[in-house]
């Protein structure tokens, strides 16, 4: 694996879960796989769980680990050609990338969108450029458009809690405030269409008018707009807000309530209720829930550590 970026970079999805659960039954098993091995964080944006649980991946894996909160600590980066660099900018990412290839033998790169210009962000300029200077595999800890390490938790966790073969998963849009970027859902949704293909889910995107996710990743899942009608038999709920794509980063007030609380949750199979986290309670997912037997978001936290350590343990053995 050179690249971990998005659902593309995994061909059997059941059997990295696996992978990834046999990981977690004996996390040290391969504690010499990546001895005197470097991986680089580098975060342009804030992370919690992403830092650390890829941090303590690497270091079950054996590895040495360096993070660079490049936002805070880092020189400003240019990241177009043909710039003067007489602004703000001081370091331009052929150099930075470049050098931080140097000192590790894996990187891994958070970067945002800036939610202003779409063809932009969805062009994931920023991060295929880190890809191509560094001249080392890259894991993406979320891009401008895909959070593929949380995707590949929230599939481990499904799988370790269903009680049917083929469960029905929804991801359902949440109210916010401020304007989030649709990398989790994208991300999220690209994984469950997959994972539908090969017969391990139903899957069910709901959301307000206005805030369609694009169609590349929401192939073969059915697309409603009332939540009621989405959460009917559900056995799985994965909560998340998003801002607009079609008028881009944008919010618009919905009338209706979107936010999961018991009284909607009635509606579902006894579902199991999911969240990336941070999240706002109470604006995006009623505590009654998150602090309820149905919540899944501290266990799906605590899974992350095991696709970070199925993912880092694929590249090094590609290194070796
Ligand atoms: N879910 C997630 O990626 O959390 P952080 O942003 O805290 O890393």
């Amino acid at each position: 694996m050179e690249k971990f970026f998005s659902v593309e970079d995994v061909d059997e999805l059941d059997k990295v879960v696996q992978e990834a659960l046999s990981l977690k039954a004996n996390p040290h098993e391969h504690s010499e796989l990546g001895k005197h091995k470097m991986l680089g964080l580098v975060f342009l944006n804030p992370s919690l769980r992403t830092r650390l649980s890829t941090q303590k991946a690497a270091i079950n894996l054996g590895m040495d680990v360096m993070v660079m909160n490049m936002d805070k600590d880092g020189w400003a980066l240019e990241t177009q050609d043909g710039v003067v660099m007489n602004g703000t900018t001081v370091e331009h990412i052929r150099e930075a990338a470049a050098v931080m290839g140097e000192y590790c033998d894996i990187l891994g790169l958070r970067s945002f969108p800036g939610l202003k210009d779409r063809e932009l962000d969805y062009s994931e300029d920023l991060f295929n450029k880190f890809v191509k200077f560094c001249g080392v595999p890259v894991v993406s800890l979320e891009s401008a458009t895909r959070h593929p390490l949380q995707s590949l938790t929230d599939l481990i966790t499904i799988t370790e809690h269903k009680k049917v073969q083929k469960p029905k998963v929804v991801l359902a849009w949440a109210p916010h405030i401020k304007a989030l970027p649709q990398a989790v859902p994208n991300s999220f949704s690209e994984w469950m269409c997959k994972a539908q293909e090969q017969g391990l889910v139903e899957f069910t995107v709901a959301h307000p008018v206005g805030y369609e996710l694009h169609e590349d990743f929401t192939k073969g899942a059915t697309i409603v707009n009332d939540l009621d009608a989405a959460l009917d038999g559900a056995d799985f709920v994965y909560v998340k807000n998003w801002s607009s794509y079609r008028d881009y980063g944008k919010v618009f007030p919905v009338l209706q309530n979107w936010m999961l609380d018991n009284q909607k949750l009635k509606l579902t199979n006894d579902a199991k209720v999911m969240h990336c986290l941070p999240v706002r309670r109470d604006l995006e997912l009623a505590s009654e829930i998150l602090d309820g037997p149905n919540s899944l978001v501290i266990k799906e936290a605590s899974n992350r550590v095991w696709a970070a350590q199925v993912v880092l343990k694929r590249m090094l053995a590609k290194l070796k």
